[in-house]
Parts: structure tokens; C-alpha cells; sequence
């Protein structure tokens, strides 16, 4: 018999605020997108809970080592950046996901409370509550909130200095003139003494860049066919996941990897209002993966109005860690 006391009590679930109802309708939106002359998906549909766990086992892959090298860099100067940055601040994770990155950096940055944000409510409130259990001295703040319209802070966030990060390279995700307003909007919700901790991933060679958006193994094909389950679900259209293939590719001239779905034959799509077809060969543009060069970051962050700037690679310059200062 083991003695009541020794088991733990059980631990209160950390505050979880749901803000997803007030931002689009994803049926609207998504009608929107698909309808039109070159159809697509946003990328933010990819992140349903099997999508969030598919693009874990991206981060697994050897071909995609984005994940890892942020890790190493961070790793290696985290010492510079907590000293920079100072501890006692309010951590606001912008796209948290499973939130193992945020995690590695509370005992250095010691903040008085965590907010993870993540589209992805139910995958972000399964890992927040495995989080709470293992760091029960920190105070968590989850939020279910699309961030990429405009950054809104419920009056549950702690006040003082506040540290954005925002890793992974999920920035790529914006087209270059919205990646700049999203760092404005980054640098306003910094106050006066924030800074912003940002990860982006680097123009590198583009057999590379295939290879890291088109695995051998198919992971990343699971990831992007995934969307069309979740879109199923969201807007009660048939989508046959058999119907469609994965294309992935490096565009040079761009300086961006697309993402596409390609009808594998003549198909049409149908949903409560609205139906599309599509003929053999024709495509959903599902995501846009930006790769900048540490110049142009640099660039775009003073432009968006940060102080300055410290730039943070791996030898390889494969992959950028910047820290900005409000
Ligand atoms: C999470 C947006 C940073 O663009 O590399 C991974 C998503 N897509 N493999 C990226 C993704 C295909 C990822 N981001």
C-alpha cells in the first residue's frame, strides 16, 4: 500500500483562453481560397492534431534539419541571449506548437509567466498540460488564436517586459511585404523594453531545399495530403485524399519552396454551396516556405523599427537565430 501523501495531487489544468471563434470563419475563408482562378489552401489549415503531429515527425526527418540546427544555435548562445535579454520577462511563444522550444529556454529567461498561442487548440492544450506537470513553479497562459491578422493580447497576460519568440522559420509563411507587417506588429506588441527572438531559415542550395520538402520516406507528402482531411472536416467538402499527389519544390526566383496538391486525374469537389473542378494535372497551392538571407533579415527588422539587432547562424549558414531589441 503506498501512503496517500506520497502520490501527487492532482495538478489544476493551466488557464486556457479559446479566441478561434472570433477571428474568420474558416468555411468563408476557405471557400474564398479555393474558388478562385489559382486555388489554395492557407497553411494554417495543416495543423488539425494528426497535422501537428506529422509535422513533429518532419522535424525528425534527417532531410529536414531546420528544427535541429535552430536548437544547436540557440543552444550555443542562449547565455548571450538571457543576458541580453534580461530574466523576469513574460514569454509569448507566437505558433507554440508542441512548445519543446519555448521549454528549453525557462531556465534561463526564468519568465514570470509562459503564453503560448497556436492555432492548433486541441494539440496545444494536450502539450500545455503535459508542460504544467513538469514545470508546476511557472505560471501558463494557453491561447487558441490565429496571430497572423493582428496580435491581441487578452488582458490574462502578465504585465512587464515582454519577449516574443517566434521560431521554427514560420515566418517564411508570410509573403515578404506581410512578413514586414507582422514584424511591425511584432516590434508594437514589444512595448518599449521587449525584444523579439526570431528563427528563420536561410536561401541554401536547392537540392537541399527539395529534399527537405520532398523526404524520401513521404512524411512531408503525409503532412500536406493531411490538409485536405482537415479541410473535409471544416468545410464538409469530399475530398478523396487518393485523388491528389504532393509537389514540393525549390522556386529560385522566388526564394521560396511551394507546396502544391496535384490532381492525379479529372476531379470535382463539392461542399455545402459551392463545388470545384479540377482537371488532371491541376493544382492547390497549399504553402509558401520563404528562405531569406541574414542580410535582408537584418534589413527587414530595423525597417520594422527594432533597435538592433544581433544575427546568430550555424557554421553552415543554414539557418538564422535573430534577436531584436524594442
Ligand atoms: C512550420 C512553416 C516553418 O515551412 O518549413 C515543413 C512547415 N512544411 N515541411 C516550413 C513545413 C513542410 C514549416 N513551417
Amino acid at each position: 500500500m503506498v501512503p496517500d501523501e506520497v502520490l501527487a495531487p492532482p495538478r489544476a489544468a493551466p488557464q486556457f483562453i479559446d479566441l478561434l471563434a472570433e477571428t474568420v470563419d474558416p468555411r468563408g475563408e476557405l471557400t474564398a481560397a479555393l474558388l478562385k482562378a489559382c486555388a489554395s489552401i492557407p497553411p494554417k489549415y495543416f495543423y488539425d492534431r494528426l497535422g501537428s503531429r506529422l509535422f513533429e515527425a518532419i522535424c525528425e526527418l534527417p532531410e529536414y534539419p531546420l528544427t535541429r540546427t535552430e536548437r544547436a544555435i540557440v543552444d550555443a548562445h542562449v547565455h548571450e541571449i538571457a543576458a541580453r535579454i534580461g530574466p523576469g520577462g513574460v514569454l509569448i511563444d507566437l505558433g507554440a506548437g508542441n512548445c519543446e522550444k519555448a521549454e528549453r529556454l525557462f531556465g534561463w529567461l526564468a519568465p514570470t509567466q509562459y503564453v503560448a498561442i497556436d492555432i492548433a487548440a486541441d494539440f496545444l492544450r494536450d502539450r500545455l498540460n503535459v508542460l504544467a506537470e513538469r514545470n508546476p513553479q511557472h505560471s501558463i497562459l494557453g491561447i487558441a488564436q490565429d496571430f497572423t491578422q493582428a496580435i491581441e493580447l487578452p488582458e490574462e497576460v502578465a504585465r512587464g517586459s515582454r519577449v516574443l519568440f517566434y521560431p521554427g522559420s514560420s515566418i517564411g509563411n508570410f509573403a515578404p511585404e506581410q512578413a514586414f507587417s507582422f514584424l511591425q506588429r511584432t516590434r508594437e506588441a514589444c512595448g518599449n523594453d521587449g525584444h523579439l527572438l526570431l528563427g528563420v531559415d536561410l536561401v541554401k542550395d536547392k537540392r537541399l531545399l527539395d529534399l527537405a520538402y520532398d523526404d524520401p520516406l513521404g512524411v512531408t507528402a503525409a503532412f500536406n495530403l493531411n490538409v485536405l482531411r482537415n479541410v473535409n472536416a471544416l468545410l464538409g467538402s469530399d475530398f478523396d485524399v487518393g485523388d491528389w499527389r504532393h509537389i514540393a519544390f525549390f522556386n529560385e526566383e522566388q526564394s521560396r519552396v511551394e507546396m502544391h496538391l496535384e490532381a492525379r486525374r479529372a476531379v470535382t469537389v463539392r461542399w455545402p454551396g459551392a463545388e470545384r473542378a479540377f482537371a488532371a494535372g491541376g493544382r492547390i497551392h497549399t504553402e509558401n516556405s520563404y528562405k531569406y538571407t541574414p542580410e535582408r533579415l537584418r534589413e527587414t527588422l530595423k525597417r520594422a523599427g527594432y533597435k538592433w539587432v544581433a544575427m546568430y547562424t550555424d557554421d553552415a549558414a543554414g539557418f538564422a537565430v535573430a534577436l531584436a531589441g524594442a
